[in-house]
């Protein structure tokens, strides 16, 4: 099968599907692969690189789509891509369906397979989607490590460093959430030494935490009590919940910050305006924090992206498999043998796969199972 690689034209997405090092696994089942020249950059790999793992360099990105039979990429298909998609195409990426109508629209119009890499699941409960659970442990990683940074007072903060340091109180680190990202951002504010709290609503997910973190991580129960006081001691609040949408209250009110010691930080992993934290909006690598009620808040929606390249390792090996799967026995039969693939199916030949976009596009919609074992 002609796989094909593009450079993602997201903004300040800087990673690529896959890594040179992974390119011979394709080449060893007979198939060939097609990269867009640069497509590597923003991850420190070069043209040379593929091309010695056995790669194509393509000069554009159209020559990679319309050559492609199997487009792997990393981000959303968008309106310059759409002219590319076709009815014997199949895709695999990062798609989002539900928060995207015209990308869907444009996947169905055009008669393609598509298959959601977010939505790909696994058997172990702790890791449900592993392909989002690991840029989770990236985002998580970044926002202690941002943090880090912001409290630096050459950095604007108050020079308080966020470790164990003999002679002085160890800072606190409250960290709402105990998921992915809340796990990411705890494995490292605690491996510095810090006094790291991890709240949750989750008694399960708290307790499969403790027993493989350190002492100096505690598990507490998420409710407002438990918050305020929080907020009153901690150096730093990193919020990683993963907030419903349709909810209109907070778990942080703007009035709330002004319990807040001088310097202290919120980190929004989360990062939904208006969300979890009242005060939050959005913010990009480029202008990354804002101060409300005297708090600096850092809420960058794609952490990963500033660590590229350990994010293009971790997606190129995580999602391996599962288009080798595709290339070597075909999109239906690899649908048909692996439920977790067939979990991410969004669109075959016209019809919208994906329950949830179904329903919250009213669409008409398929239940994948059934509809891939007719096939
Ligand atoms: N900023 C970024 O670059 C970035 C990157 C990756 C993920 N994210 C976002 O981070 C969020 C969390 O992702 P995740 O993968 O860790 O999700 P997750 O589902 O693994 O974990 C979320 C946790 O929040 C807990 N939770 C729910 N309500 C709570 C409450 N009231 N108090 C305390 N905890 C509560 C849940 O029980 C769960 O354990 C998502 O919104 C995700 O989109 C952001």
């Amino acid at each position: 099968m002609k796989i094909g690689i593009v450079k993602e034209i997201k903004n300040s997405e800087n990673r690529v599907a896959i890594i040179p090092s992974n390119v011979p696994e394709f080449i060893a089942g007979g198939h060939q692969v097609y990269i867009e020249t640069g497509a590597g950059e923003g991850s420190g790999y070069t043209d040379e690189e593929y091309r010695e793992a056995g790669a194509i360099i393509c000069p554009d990105a159209e020559t990679v789509w319309t050559t492609a039979e199997l487009l792997y990429k990393v981000k959303e298909i968008l309106p310059p891509e759409y002219k590319y998609l076709r009815d014997d195409l199949v895709i695999m990426t990062y798609i989002h369906s539900n928060s995207h109508r015209e990308q869907t629209d444009k996947l169905l119009e055009s008669g393609c397979v598509a298959i959601a890499l977010e939505d790909v699941s696994s058997d172990d409960p702790m890791k449900r989607w592993p392909l989002v659970a690991n840029m989770g442990e990236l985002a998580g990683k970044g926002g202690f490590l941002a943090a880090l940074y912001y409290a630096q007072s050459v950095h604007g903060g108050q020079g308080l460093l966020l470790a164990n340091v003999a002679g002085d109180d160890q800072p606190i680190i409250s960290i709402i959430g105990c998921g992915y990202t809340g796990k990411g951002a705890a494995e490292l504010a605690s491996a510095f030494g810090n006094k790291v709290r991890v709240m949750d609503v989750n008694f399960k997910a708290m307790e499969e935490a403790k027993k493989y973190f350190p002492p100096n991580v505690s598990f507490m129960y998420s409710n407002r009590a438990n918050i305020l006081k929080c907020l009153k001691d901690s150096d730093v609040v990193i919020n990683c919940i993963l907030w419903d949408k349709t909810r209109t209250d907070h778990l942080i009110y703007r009035e709330d910050l002004k319990l807040m010691k001088k310097g202290a930080m919120i980190i929004d992993v989360a990062c939904d305006d208006e969300g979890a934290v009242e005060t939050c909006r959005s913010t990009t690598h480029e202008d990354p924090v804002f101060y409300e009620e005297g708090i600096l808040h850092y809420c960058v929606d794609n952490i990963p992206s500033a660590f590229s390249r350990t994010s293009s390792v971790r997606f190129s090996n995580d999602s391996l498999p599962f288009a080798l799967e595709v290339a070597d026995k075909g999109v239906v039969q690899a649908l048909k043998d692996n439920k977790h693939l067939r979990r991410g199916l969004t669109a075959y030949h016209g019809t919208l796969t994906m329950v949830e976009t179904g329903i919250k596009q009213n669409r008409p919609y398929e239940e994948p199972d059934e509809f891939v074992k007719n096939l």
